[in-house]
């Protein structure tokens, strides 16, 4: 399909071209090609011929010892790794338009003259490969670069390094960050790519080092090494100083300082506020019981999975957090019930029509849905949990509970700072991610922000894509690179080995335009809101997502009429 609309109708899409469905020539020619390994581990392979890709395509061609992604655009040949580095999707069947390849499956974009990734999610870039004409004819594309490039597929950015004198017991960082989430790691990164050479130090709560937050509720069994997004050794190599199990209790803004639990403090130039989100908090009964869970860290994880292996479970909320868990949990658990007070699961962000296709996936996958319904108590046998019993009375037998009923910004700590919070204690910051302390810079789930599609009026976007946008805008800012942020919010959900992705913001939308076919779960919806598309979301329906993305962010209208 290469518009938007099924029906034939003209796009607004013309400029962005899906290569998936661009009917590739066969790479049979390719593997057959002679390969020459040049001295210093060097790779050099004829792939194709220059006739074999037009302008706006994308091949994947083979070198023999791997793949790479070759490009034409604007009559220029450029080749780069073919995978996404962040969870691997075939670059191939992601969007080509205006010099960068945005991937199908979670929005990151990579420049293709560079490979430098220029939107998130995830933390490299890719490596690219020397691409020559050669003369006479018959010309053939013939790409260039290391084995190890072509083998790790991923390159991270060169970084600078502290060259600052540093004693690590020295209670002062010239820039510090409170947390090491996605908002976090990609400031400190940012920093160094930068070239900042002044101490970075990462102070979080957490016991592991940064790790990949959302794989929690789709990978219960993951550890934390497993979910690793960057190693101890990583930071070290980068004079990224993280400190963990390291809780912040106050911070001081006119001292430029922050107090820890233990009661040791910190001095700062430039401080970044990263925070996140924390479980909302719910009245129940029996909050002593054991075996009941919000997930937050690997450890409560793997702690549901096991208690739940052939026992009941029950999932108090239908976030996308506690429907992953359900989704998650039906192979194991004898029981999986999800307690809901709206009508079907998703019905605010995606709708109602959407989000009774999606019950119905859970329906025939053995979970039982009690909606209309809020937990009234928790009871346990020697403090452990047997029972849930709802408002209605209902009372469902259950080993072990996972609470997934949305959360709200992790800010207690801030009360008597004098940084701005709005009503529900989210941190307000401007276009550059200040807020109105001096030298105080904020991001990710813990912030509302000027969003330009809306007039700038300060949401908040608590997506891990957004935190990473964050992160990078705030690092520039300190740096006195002030930049704005250009992106298009993006998420995903993931359930039954199927894929919600979702871009834009849809806040406040008024009709839901539905295409393909929601029975059969493969389909995608336009949020509008007046008259113009304001997000989309699909299932089995890529790269539409990353389409629909691609025109927004070059500041594109789409229209109503567009997609109907
Ligand atoms: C289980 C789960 C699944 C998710 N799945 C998805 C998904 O599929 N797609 C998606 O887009 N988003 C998903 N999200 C949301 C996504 O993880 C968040 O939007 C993202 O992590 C926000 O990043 P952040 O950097 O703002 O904060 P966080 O990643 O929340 O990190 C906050 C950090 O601050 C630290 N911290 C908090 N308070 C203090 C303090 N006082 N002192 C020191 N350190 C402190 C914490 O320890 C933590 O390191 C999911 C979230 C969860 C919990
Ligand atoms: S796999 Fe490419 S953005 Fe996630």
């Amino acid at each position: 399909m290469d518009g938007l609309s099924p029906n034939g109708k003209a796009s607004p899409f013309a400029d962005c071209r899906p290569n998936g469905a661009l009917g590739h020539g066969s790479d049979d020619d390719s593997t057959q090609l002679p390969l020459y390994h040049k001295p210093r581990d060097y790779v050099e392979a004829s792939v194709c011929h220059v006739k074999d890709l037009e302008n706006g395509q994308m091949r994947e061609v083979d070198l023999g010892s791997g793949r790479a992604l070759l490009i034409k655009e604007h009559g220029e040949f450029s080749a780069m790794a073919h995978k996404c580095p962040h969870y691997g999707a075939p670059l191939v069947k992601g969007v080509l338009s205006k010099g960068h390849v945005r991937c199908p499956w979670h929005g990151a974009c990579f420049n293709i003259a560079t490979g430098d990734i220029e939107d998130f999610p995830g933390l490299d870039s890719l490596p690219t490969f020397q691409v020559t004409l050669p003369l006479p004819p018959p010309r053939r594309c013939r790409l260039l670069n290391t084995f190890s490039a072509l083998q790790s597929q991923k390159r991270s950015k060169p970084m600078a390094r502290c060259s600052a004198v540093i004693n690590s017991s020295t209670g002062f960082s010239h820039v510090l960050i409170i947390g090491s989430g996605p908002a976090a790691l990609v400031c400190a990164e940012t920093l160094r790519q930068e070239g900042f050479t002044d101490r970075i130090v990462m102070c979080t709560m957490d016991r592991h080092p940064p790790y990949d937050r959302p794989k929690l509720s789709k990978s219960l069994e993951s550890t934390a090494e497993q979910l690793r997004l960057r190693s101890m050794e990583f930071l070290q190599d980068h004079d990224i100083e993280l400190f963990t199990e390291k809780e912040v209790v106050a911070i001081d803004v006119k001292t430029r300082s922050v107090t820890f639990e233990d009661g040791l403090r910190m001095e700062y130039r430039k401080l970044f506020i990263a925070t996140g989100s924390k479980p909302k908090p719910m009245t129940y009964k029996g909050k002593d019981v054991r075996n009941v869970f919000h997930l937050q860290t690997p450890e409560d994880a793997n702690s549901v999975a096991r208690l739940a292996n052939n026992k009941n479970a029950v999932i108090v909320g239908t976030s996308f957090v506690g429907m992953e868990v359900a989704a998650a949990l039906t192979d194991k658990a004898h029981s999986v019930s999800v307690i809901g007070i709206e009508t079907v699961p998703f019905k605010k962000a995606l709708g109602e029509k959407v989000g009774k296709a999606i019950m119905k996936l859970f329906e025939v996958n053995r979970v039982k849905f009690y909606m209309l319904n809020e937990l009234s108590e928790m009871i346990g046998h020697h403090g452990q949990l047997k029972e849930v019993v709802l408002k209605s009375g209902k009372v469902l037998r259950a080993d072990v509970c996972v609470i997934g009923a949305g959360s709200v910004p992790a800010t207690g700590f801030l009360k008597q700072s004098g940084i701005h919070m709005d009503s529900k204690g989210f941190i307000t910051v401007n276009k550059m991610m200040q807020t109105n302390a001096d030298g105080v810079f904020a991001g990710g789930d813990v912030v509302i922000f000027p969003f330009p599609p809306r007039n700038n009026k300060k949401v908040n976007i608590p997506h891990w894509q957004m935190a990473h946008v964050h992160g990078r805008v705030a690092a520039l800012s300190m740096m006195g690179r002030a930049t704005e942020i250009k992106t298009v919010p993006y998420f995903w959900s993931a359930m039954f080995g199927k894929t919600i992705r979702y871009a834009g913001y849809g806040d406040g939308f008024d009709d839901v335009i539905i295409q393909g076919d929601l029975d059969e779960l493969r389909f995608v919806a336009f949020y509008t809101r007046s008259e113009e598309v304001v997000a989309v979301a699909s299932m089995n329906y890529d790269p539409i997502v990353s389409r629909v993305a691609e025109v927004l962010g070059s500041g594109k209208t789409i229209k109503k009429r567009d997609v109907e």
